[in-house]
């Protein structure tokens, strides 16, 4: 199994694919020479996952793939499938769960902009927009503060209200909030904490639905383990992943080493 993203935000996607499937292996590429994929134009993001699956393809036998971003999946996934033939699993904001749930019938979505920009979600939202108010905010700096925060950097109170002030300043604040990137999982706290002092809050993580996917998928295609190690791959050296790889011991990757994506 092939997992890529950006950065960490994909770890969280991975940390739940090891609790409801803890035989299973991983190759995990962290793109962190291309990280923010949130302020890439839709062809390069296209370019870069085909590149990112096609020299992992060449070195491990791959059988599925899942995209632990949301930036990716919003634009490239359906791309991504018509040029291979394993499956592919994507992650995707989800906005009909979200209309499920909202009792006030106002949804907040925050993602990268350039899944904001993607057409998918402007379909999406075109399509559920009816009788429930959605409030958008497309950010490439809420990915970064996770980042920070995963090596061990106070995440600042003053950045997060920034981001936020559209949500802060409303009368009634969104009651059901969709995490539409998975760096923002690790955000969940700070951002209840900005947000609501009072009344509750419902988040909408896309992580469940995409773990449920796998073990389908492993189910159906019978798909066997064909590497037996866990192996992370960083497509960048820098001070940064220095200071990360520490965080990574629970993940327990028995060969961590630079992957060429050029
Ligand atoms: N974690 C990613 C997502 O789910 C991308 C963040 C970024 O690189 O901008 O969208």
């Amino acid at each position: 199994m092939l997992i890529f993203d950006s950065g960490v935000g994909g770890l969280s996607v991975l940390k739940n694919i090891k609790k409801i499937l803890p035989k299973m292996h991983y190759i995990y590429i962290l793109d962190n020479e291309a990280f923010p994929y949130g302020n890439k134009t839709e062809f390069f993001i296209v370019q870069r996952s085909i590149k990112i699956i096609n020299t992992v393809k060449n070195i491990y036998p791959i059988n599925i793939v899942v995209i632990a971003c949301n930036t990716v999946s919003t634009i490239a996934l359906s791309i991504l499938k018509s040029k291979f033939s394993f499956p592919i699993i994507g992650i995707f904001p989800d906005i009909k769960t979200a209309k499920k749930i909202t009792k006030n019938k106002i949804i907040g979505l925050i993602a990268t902009k350039a899944t904001m920009n993607s057409s998918y979600i402007k379909k999406t939202i075109y399509k559920n927009i009816s009788k429930n108010t959605i409030q958008v905010i497309g950010t490439n700096k809420l990915a970064s503060i996770s980042e920070k925060k995963i090596r061990g950097i106070e995440v600042s109170q003053k950045k997060l209200k920034n981001i936020f002030k559209s949500w802060i300043d409303l009368p009634v604040h969104p009651d059901t909030i969709i995490l539409g990137c998975t760096h923002f999982s690790l955000l969940e706290k700070e951002i209840k904490k900005i947000l609501y002092k009072t009344s509750s809050i419902y988040f909408i993580d896309s992580i469940h639905t995409v773990t449920s996917q796998i073990k389908n998928y492993l189910k159906k295609l019978h798909i066997n383990q064909n590497i037996r190690k866990n192996i992370f791959l960083y497509s960048k050296y820098s001070i940064s992943l220095k200071e990360l790889l520490i965080f990574l011991k629970k993940y327990q990757f028995t060969i961590i080493k630079h992957i060429n994506l050029n």
